[in-house]
């Protein structure tokens, strides 16, 4: 059963943000040059963060959000509350691809908070995982 919706404050917000700037930076990404980071805010106030882990066989490529929901899940954390992404320009920010929203949804609400901001600097947009993913398959 998933549970735990909750309203975020904004300074937490803009810390879990942060937190995926700092995961960024980590970002593994020969082939595309293009750096996303992300962090996941769980009930308990912990936070795990994630980067993209490219491959030459392109397909294998991990991105940041699934990285950080799977660092979550294997230390035996499932309560997630929020998730930040980061990525791309204030114009064009990264928004999380299917896939991702995909896996948001099999462990996210669907009013759980998605912040979504430009790499370098910039403001979030705020969403949720139900509006990224509508109507989302579900057993
Ligand atoms: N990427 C992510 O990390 N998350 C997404 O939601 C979309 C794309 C990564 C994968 C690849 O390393 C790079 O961005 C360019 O597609």
């Amino acid at each position: 059963m998933k549970k735990n919706t909750s309203v975020i404050p904004e300074p937490v917000r803009d810390l879990l943000v942060q937190a995926a700037r700092w995961a960024a930076r980590n970002a593994y990404c020969p082939h595309s040059h293009y750096a996303v980071g992300a962090a996941v805010l769980m009930t308990d106030g912990q936070i795990y963060t994630g980067c993209n882990v490219e491959n030459a066989s392109y397909g294998l490529t991990l991105c940041a959000e699934r990285v950080a929901i799977s660092k979550a899940i294997s230390h035996g954390n499932r309560a997630f509350a929020a998730l930040a992404v980061v990525g791309g320009t204030p114009k064009k920010p990264a928004f999380p691809c299917g896939a991702c929203r995909q896996v948001m949804v099999e462990f996210m609400n669907s009013e759980s908070p998605v912040y979504i901001a430009p790499l370098k600097s910039g403001k979030p947009v705020s969403t949720t995982v139900g509006a990224l993913l509508p109507c989302a398959f579900q057993k």
